[in-house]
């Protein structure tokens, strides 16, 4: 069960990196225009930190993206996951990189055939989007819990990386359904900790522990 976090954004990376708990990180254009960074000062940063799993988002014509890969690639090493679309062109550069030995995340994946086609290509991951399928009236969990039973009867070893998660119900959920790994908002991490309970509890604790050392 790993948790990557699903954002650019280096400082509140870091800081959460500190837990322990976080095995990665996913980037996409759009997270990375929010960041208002450079990508690769991003990857560059985050790499010096320790961060060992960083997905980085190409784009392009299928020759721009498998170069753009490869220099990722060679540059970041292990850390490097390149993340292509679940498109014809995006599949042929997962080919040729997962040939080279590079790891690759395929993402925007919406159906389980979508899923095959991928790992067929080679992918290390792929980014089944929980919150948009949910959006589009369709389960994403469901989503979550077909294509593991399919890579499960078929010995697959593509990761499923279950990502547009948007609340923790999701997360425990599309563990339980076979999620390798749940990429995730730093809000909704922050939130994984939370339980009413557990704070009613402590304050208790923490009231007998005093009254206990008075006495
Ligand atoms: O990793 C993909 C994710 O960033 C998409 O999330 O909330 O924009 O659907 P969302």
């Amino acid at each position: 069960m790993k948790i990557f976090l699903d954002t650019a954004d280096v400082s509140t990376i870091l800081t959460h990196f500190e837990t322990g708990l976080i095995d990665g990180v996913t980037t996409n254009p759009t997270l990375i225009m929010k960041s208002g960074r450079d990508p690769e000062d991003v990857y560059q940063e985050l790499a010096e930190a320790g961060v060992r799993d960083i997905s980085m988002e190409v784009v392009g014509s299928r020759d721009e993206m498998t170069s753009e890969g490869r220099r990722l690639a060679t540059k970041f090493q292990e850390v490097a996951t390149i993340k292509v679309p679940c498109t014809p062109d995006g599949l042929y550069v997962c080919n040729q990189l997962a040939k080279d030995g590079t790891k690759v995340n395929v993402t925007l994946i919406f159906d389980a055939a979508q899923a095959i086609l991928a790992a067929k290509a080679g992918a290390t991951y792929v980014s089944p989007f929980v919150g948009r399928v949910d959006d589009n009236s369709f389960g994403g969990l469901c989503l979550v819990k077909d294509i593991a039973n399919t890579y499960k009867m078929h010995s697959v070893e593509t990761q499923i990386l279950a990502a547009s998660i948007r609340n923790v119900r999701d997360v425990g959920r599309a563990f339980e359904y076979g999620a390798n790994v749940c990429t995730l908002p730093v809000k909704v991490f922050d939130k994984m900790y939370d339980h009413i309970l557990t704070e009613k509890g402590l304050e208790l604790f923490d009231k007998d522990y005093a009254a206990a050392c008075k006495s």
